[in-house]
Formats: C-alpha cells, structure tokens, sequence
C-alpha cells in the first residue's frame, strides 16, 4: 500500500520542466523546435516572437560563442540528406528609428559570428528582414521587397527558461516571529490526497505540516475564509517501515490534534483536518477523499547540507537545497539486506546538460559505472549486477536554475 502511494505521488510530480522535445541545456535553459511557420510571411519574426511567446520563450537570440556553437550544431543536424547548407531563423529584428539590427527580447547585438565581414548587421535594416543562421554559422538576413513572396515553411526553435516556481501570490503568513518564513494557502477541492500534494509541488511547497496549535488554529481560519468549511487535507500520511504517521515535506512529527479514537485503524492512510469545529481537529480518511487542500510553503530555501546517509529503503533522497538550489554536490550510500541487489529509481532529475551529472556506481567504492545521468529524467531504474550497495553521486557543475534530483531505493 506504501510503495503504491508514493508511486501514484510521484508520477503526479515527475512533470517535466520543459516543453516536449525541448533540451536543459544550461543554467536552467531548454532549448528546441516548437513549430513549423511560413517564413513567406513578411511579418515571419513576429510571427516566430509571438509563437514562442506562447511557451513563454523566445526565438534564438545570440549573445556569446556557446550560443552560435549549440545553434550551428543544431542547423547541421537539421540539414536535409545533399543539402549543403541549412538554415535555421534567429530572432534578429529591425529597429526602425535606428535601422539596426536588435535581438527579438530588445537586446543588442553584443557578440558577432567569426568572419561575418560584409555581415547585413553593418547595413541598414528594414522591417521586413528575416536573419538565418546557416550551418556554416554566418548570420543572413533576406528582406525580400514588398509583395514578392517566397513560400516555404520553416522550422521555429525556441528558447524558453525551464519551470520556475510562481511567485508566492495569494500567501498567508502567521505574523509571528517563529513562523517566518512559512506561507501557507488553501486550494480547490482534488481529487485524491496524491493530486492535492501535486498541486502544491506545483506552487513549489507542500501539503501542509502542523507543528503546534497556532499553526492549527491559523490553518482551520483561514480554510473557513476560503470557504473550505468542512475539512482540508493535511501532508500527513503513512510513511516508513514502521508504518506511522508522517509529514510529506519532511519535518518532525511533533505535534497532533487527532479526535480521541484516532488514527483510527482502517479509516485510512491520510491526514485531514476537520475545518467544522473550532478545534480543527484531525482525523485519518481514505487517501482517495475529495478535499481542498491546504499548502505550504516554505520561502526560506531548505538545508543545503549533503547527508550521505544511513537511508532506509522506500525513502525518498532529495539533493541538498532541493527543489530551490542544486549547486551542493553529495554522494548518497545505499544497501539493502545482504543477497539482494540495489534498485534505484530516479523519481525526478533536472540538470542542466552542459553541467551537472548524476553518476550511479555498483558497490562504494571501486565499481563500475552503472549509469552517467544528466538532464530532465522521470521514474528512471537503475539495478546493481550483483552487489548489495550502490553509490550515488550527485555532482553538479553550478546547478544553475534548475532543482536537483529526488531518488528512492529497495532490494530486489
Ligand atoms: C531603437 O533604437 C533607438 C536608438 O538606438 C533606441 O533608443 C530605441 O530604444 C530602440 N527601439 C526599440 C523599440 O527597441
Ligand atoms: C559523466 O558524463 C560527463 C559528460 O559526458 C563527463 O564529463 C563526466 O566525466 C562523466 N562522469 C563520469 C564519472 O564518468
């Protein structure tokens, strides 16, 4: 029932941060081909601006060498099988009053390809321009004259920062000192405990722990204002071998206001608040309730500190800082009884592919490289050959933008 849960929790988070087919490629970037457009289209950039814009992205802008290299490698691979040069567009766009170029994001044209001698960026401009970047990695820019037309579709890449959490809108705080930094907000009715956790990892936080009876008394105020009159689910759940009750963002249990009589066994493995009474006191339902939720969130970033380990089997390993920094590397030891192999699954990753890695060895010391990781990865198993232990090796390259990883492991 355990492993069941967690497995239904994290398929809800294990979403990816970038669009399909897109690449992380660094400091949280993704990068990719987001749709096909007529570049016959005189008003092809703004068509392409407004396009990526729907991803909240934009088209390729170039500011430095590792740009116009990732770009060019990318022209080349799109280069049909006898075609000597592909093209791909760059949001280069024509500022009118100076007629010079400028990047579609208003920025200006700080970095120039090597030899673009007689490059259209030391000419005039006019609106109807449309800059490619070639496979050779020069920068041309076609300004066909009014009304003729060249019809031919032409793939649109676009770049796009990778989820970041939304802004702590609509948050509550307990003004008091001992609270800082904790926000709290309670949502629509889900339509499982596992969907009201989604939700508030969405909103970057957590279904909310209580710690003491002010933060319960807060809770139930302010599900009574939101019109949550009757309940709110609560992160507590059973969690751990030793089958006890537990808090989702990993606090201490410290603090309960269960109805005497509960947790009551068979009522089920999730935690709810009964917002009716003014007590708000709890009781354990069937994870499977429909109930609005009540997040968490914690502005102040989570301990950064690296914990190797002792860790129990079913438990998940999140990297230090996760999900707000990933820059801590940590080296994770896990085993399981003698005679079994390690199973490791990759609930999430997000790393940047220049930079961070995740490397999976079989055994502590000395093993072989089971896997070299990187990038965006979901529910991903990796098993040692024979050995009982495993090494995980959270190396990060600056962890710009981007969460980390979060793990679970058994003995199979
Ligand atoms: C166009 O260039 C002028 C002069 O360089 C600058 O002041 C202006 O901000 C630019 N316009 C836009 C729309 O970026
Ligand atoms: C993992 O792969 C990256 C990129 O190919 C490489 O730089 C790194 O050294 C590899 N790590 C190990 C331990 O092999």
């Amino acid at each position: 029932m355990r492993r069941l849960l967690l497995a239904l929790w994290i398929s809800q988070i294990a979403q990816c941060s970038c669009p399909p087919g897109f690449e992380l490629v660094r400091d949280g970037e993704c990068r990719g081909k987001y749709a096909s457009i007529e570049e016959a289209n005189k008003d092809a950039i703004k068509v392409a601006t407004e396009k990526c814009g729907e991803i909240k992205g934009q088209p390729i802008i170039i500011h430095n060498e590792e740009h116009q290299t990732y770009w060019m490698n990318r022209a080349l691979d799109e280069r049909p099988p006898n075609i000597a040069t592909a093209f791909i567009m760059i949001g280069l766009v024509c500022n009118i009053s100076s007629k010079r170029y400028e990047w579609a994001d208003g920025s200006s044209v700080d970095y120039r390809p090597p030899s673009d001698e007689g490059s259209a960026m030391d000419r005039d401009c006019e609106p109807r321009c449309v800059c490619d970047l070639s496979s050779k990695g020069l920068w041309d820019c076609g300004c066909s004259p009014p009304g003729v037309v060249t019809p031919h579709s032409h793939d649109l890449f676009c770049t796009t920062q990778s989820n970041q959490f939304p802004p702590l809108s609509d948050c509550e705080s307990i003004n008091d000192e001992s609270s800082d930094g904790v926000c709290y907000q309670v949502g629509a009715i889900s339509d499982s405990w596992q969907d009201a956790q989604a939700t508030c990892q969405q909103r970057g936080g957590n279904l909310a722990s209580i710690h003491n009876m002010q933060e319960n008394s807060f809770i139930r105020r302010l599900a009574v204002t939101q019109g949550a009159v009757n309940g709110v689910f609560l992160g507590g759940t059973i969690t751990g071998e030793a089958n006890e009750f537990g808090w989702i963002d990993g606090t201490t249990w410290d603090f309960d206001n269960f109805y005497s009589g509960f947790p009551m066994r068979g009522a089920g493995d999730c935690i709810a608040m009964d917002t009716s009474t003014t007590n708000g006191q709890w009781m354990n339902v069937d994870c499977s309730s429909k109930l609005p939720i009540a997040c968490i969130q914690t502005t102040t970033a989570p301990s950064s500190t690296c914990i190797t380990g002792p860790y129990d089997e079913g438990s998940i390993i999140s990297s230090p800082g996760f999900p707000f920094s990933a820059s801590t590397p940590c080296d994770f030891f896990l085993t399981v009884e003698e005679g079994k192999k390690v199973e490791l699954e990759m609930l999430f990753l997000e790393a940047n592919t220049c930079c961070d890695y995740v490397t999976i060895y079989d055994g502590f010391l000395g093993g072989n490289i089971i896997a070299n990781v990187t990038g965006e990865v979901s529910n991903a198993k990796y098993t040692t050959t024979s050995s009982n232990s495993m090494r995980v090796s959270w190396q990060p390259n600056g962890g710009v933008n981007v969460k980390g990883m979060q793990i679970t492991f058994r003995g199979v």
